[in-house]
């Protein structure tokens, strides 16, 4: 097989989580920028918030600000996303908010096979280490890598999924949604009631009203 643009590295077994996230995101952090093709990004962003959070927002990549300020969703998108945080009651801090992909893609382009193949060890050493009741995959690419489907997210949102650790006895729930830049562009009634309901979906299995 060609290499591709991460090389021709096998994509990384279970990674260590001995020392936590804040180890994972050193480990992470040393590789950057983990592959060819990210050689443009200029920060790692690993991703933040509560290492005991109930609740995980996984997106897709980092964009051009989020690239910026080394932090997960704090331009436009973000912005939404901090809306839906507080609308389900939720403070930024009191969740955890991190990418399938630690490094923006050229122009924001969709992350490649092997992007996500080099970045999946590193989300899920994240998962298995916050141990969340539930997990909102925004948009396409995370709902298809966390449960492992190549369905489209039109068709995958609003079901609750699961994702199974594959290292470990460990599940979590999974609420597939779109990701806040399609609700930005999509601003209807429709789509932003479509959100809502898989939020109060993701309440419920919080236990909030
Ligand atoms: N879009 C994403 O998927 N992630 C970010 O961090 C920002 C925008």
């Amino acid at each position: 097989m060609p290499a591709g643009p991460c090389g021709d590295a096998e994509p990384q077994a279970a990674v260590p989580v001995a020392g936590g996230l804040d180890a994972l995101k050193r480990a992470v952090e040393a590789e950057f920028p983990f592959c060819e093709s990210l050689a443009g990004a200029t920060a790692c962003v690993f991703g933040e918030g509560d290492p005991t959070a109930d609740l995980v927002f996984v997106g897709e990549a980092p964009g051009a600000d989020e690239d910026r300020l080394g932090r997960p969703f704090v331009g436009a998108a973000g912005r939404k996303l901090d809306e839906i945080i507080k609308a389900m009651g939720l403070e930024r801090d009191e969740v955890y908010i991190c990418n399938v992909l630690k490094a923006r893609p050229p122009g924001n382009r969709t992350p490649l096979p092997d992007e996500v193949a080099q970045a999946t060890p590193w989300l899920y050493g994240q998962l298995r280490l916050i141990r969340p009741s539930v997990i909102v995959a925004l948009g396409g690419p995370a709902a298809k890598l966390l449960l492992q489907t190549g369905q489209g997210i039109t068709r995958l949102r609003g079901r609750m999924g699961v994702w199974q650790d594959p290292d470990s006895d460990l599940s979590i729930p999974v609420m597939p949604t779109f990701h806040p830049a399609y609700l930005l562009r999509n601003y209807t009634p429709e789509v932003r009631g479509q959100v809502w309901q898989d939020m109060q979906a993701v309440m419920g299995v919080m236990g909030r009203d």
